[in-house]
């Protein structure tokens, strides 16, 4: 028998399979202006570098699947982007919605564990209903598995989810374990309970977006870091994010090169008001000390009272952790903290440089903040920092008051390097908050209550809100020409790159959750 009956059958049966769920699931994916999971990943991957893994996998035979599910519902492998190394799949929503059966769980797993096991970033199209329905107590059990390896390779290489359709039900809980997970405008959402159980159970009627679309994980829930507009735009920012991480956990020694007269930002002496109530943006700081065009900022809405994201420091990255002076003064508050911390946790994974650049009054206060856990999330800074071993590095560019000036990198909490601008402010608090407490019946008594009280607030400032108070101390290492600061920056690196610190041996810490 010629080998070419067997050839026309393997070249049928792999065209049965990239056929997923067959021309009229297409179209209506293609109706909502969703790309197939093929289209997905011919976007996102090197041309031709694409290597399919577990095609012909399929349901079990005993199953209720009414059809034959070739793929299992899920299109993945392995590819490259820009010549790197990833793992990844892409869910087939044109195959009952997605849904995730044993087997698909099964192939899913897999592919974690060829991109953990090889040392691979991961990536995941989520397009998904959630747990197959008709597969029962096996789709659960799948997702276990999915979940126990997301634990299994976190902070061994980096994790990304994309969604880019449904992600219902236990589609959602991969995703909240990877790094970082971006949304596409309008045709994602991410729920536990969709809107008609919702509305079965608790009678609230609401539409998918209004529950879980990508505005609402992106400005209040906080799970989406990045939002796009199309599912281009998603994939290409999963692309961009992969230019700033190191393929695994494993140091890279990055050598930056030294600073020259070109690093001198003679801007960023106007840039920041003397006055220091008068806000600010701080992304124009953030742009002249980074490279050029190079900031990616993650959880762009959500705490929009500090900014965090990576970029490039001559060619090295780094990660930024920012007050934001323009919303709420740059206050540390619950969401904040969680950004934050979260972030600095990333960094410190894959070996990350962290430079703060910090300009705060304090963690704000509330009856609400301190009801909701303010105490308990703002401690999520405070461990984050310290438990941190990358090279790390402050920036206090006006105010540093109180626990926010210990939370945000200070020296005690294990600092590298910390820089003050010298209208730095350094206190517990701010003079006009201080005077009040401390001179307030001294004031009351004399015969010019309001001379009394400036005359106060300027000796104050005078003796505690100014940098070189925490500088004679050894808290602040120098106080610096801000249009010097870049060039300060890479100096720091450039002594850092090799930086080593031992912690005590244990099994894990507790960060307060
Ligand atoms: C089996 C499913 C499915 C599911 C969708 N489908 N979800 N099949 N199991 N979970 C099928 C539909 O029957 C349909 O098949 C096709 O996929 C497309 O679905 P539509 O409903 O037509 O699409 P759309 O209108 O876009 O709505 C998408 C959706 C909706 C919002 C995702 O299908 C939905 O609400 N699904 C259920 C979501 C949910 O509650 N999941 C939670 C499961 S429990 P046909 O053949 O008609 O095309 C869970 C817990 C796990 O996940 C916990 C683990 C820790």
């Amino acid at each position: 028998m010629s080998i070419f009956k067997y050839i026309k059958e393997l070249a049928n049966k792999r065209e049965e399979v990239e056929a997923g769920g067959g021309e009229e699931q297409t179209s209506k994916q293609h109706v909502k202006g969703k790309w197939t999971a093929r289209e997905r990943l011919n976007y996102l991957l090197d041309e031709g570098s694409f290597v399919e893994i577990q095609p012909f996998l399929t349901e079990r035979k005993n199953t209720e699947n009414k059809v034959s599910l070739n793929g299992d519902g899920v299109v993945g492998g392995y590819g490259k982007i820009n010549g790197k190394p990833v793992c990844v799949y892409a869910q087939d929503f044109t195959v009952y919605g997605g849904s995730l059966g044993e087997m698909q769980g099964k192939k899913i797993a897999s592919i974690l564990d060829l991109a953990g096991k090889n040392r691979f970033p991961f990536i995941g199209l989520i397009d998904s209903g959630g747990a197959r329905i008709q597969e029962g107590v096996s789709s659960l059990d799948s997702y276990g598995h999915i979940f126990y390896r997301n634990v299994l390779y976190s902070g061994i290489i980096p994790q990304i989810s994309v969604i880019m359709g449904p992600s219902a039900g236990g589609a959602v809980y991969s995703p909240a374990l990877t790094d970082f997970i971006v949304m596409v405008e309008k045709t994602s959402q991410m729920f536990v309970t969709g809107p008609k159980v919702m509305q079965e159970v608790t009678g609230v009627q609401i539409n998918p977006e209004e529950l879980g679309g990508s505005a609402v994980h992106s400005q209040k829930s906080g799970n989406a870091h990045i939002v796009k507009a199309t599912e281009s735009e998603a994939l290409d920012a999963v692309k961009d994010l992969l230019m700033f991480f190191p393929p695994d956990h494993n140091p890279e020694k990055v050598v930056i090169s030294p600073p020259d007269k070109t690093d001198e930002r003679p801007k960023l002496l106007e840039l920041v008001p003397a006055d220091s109530k008068t806000a600010y943006d701080i992304r124009r700081i953030i742009e002249q000390i980074v490279d050029i065009d190079s900031f990616i900022e993650i959880h762009e809405k959500f705490a929009k009272n500090v900014v965090v994201g990576f970029a490039k420091l001559k060619g090295s990255t780094v990660g930024l952790v920012c007050n934001q002076p323009k919303y709420r003064a740059g206050g540390l508050d619950i969401d904040a903290s969680d950004k934050i911390a979260r972030f600095i946790r990333f960094c410190d994974c894959f070996h990350i440089s962290i430079i703060t650049l910090e300009d705060v009054t304090g963690f704000l206060p509330g009856v609400r903040q301190e009801h909701e856990g303010i105490i308990r999330h703002g401690a999520k800074i405070v461990y984050a920092y310290a438990e941190a071993t990358v090279p790390k590095i402050t920036v206090i560019l006006r105010k540093a008051y109180g626990g926010a000036y210990v939370a945000l990198n200070s020296k005690a909490l294990g600092a590298d390097m910390v820089f003050a601008w010298p209208q730095a402010e350094i206190a517990v608090m701010g003079p006009e908050g201080a005077v009040s407490i401390l001179n307030n019946e001294e004031i009351k008594i004399g015969s010019n209550p309001q001379e009394a009280r400036e005359e106060m607030i300027k000796a104050y400032r005078e003796k505690h809100a100014n940098p070189y108070t925490a500088a004679a101390l050894g808290m602040v290492d120098d106080v610096i020409f801000p249009d010097q600061t870049r060039i300060k920056l890479i100096q720091s690196l450039e002594i850092m790159y090799n930086k080593q610190e031992e912690r005590p041996k244990k099994k894990h810490g507790n960060i307060p959750l």
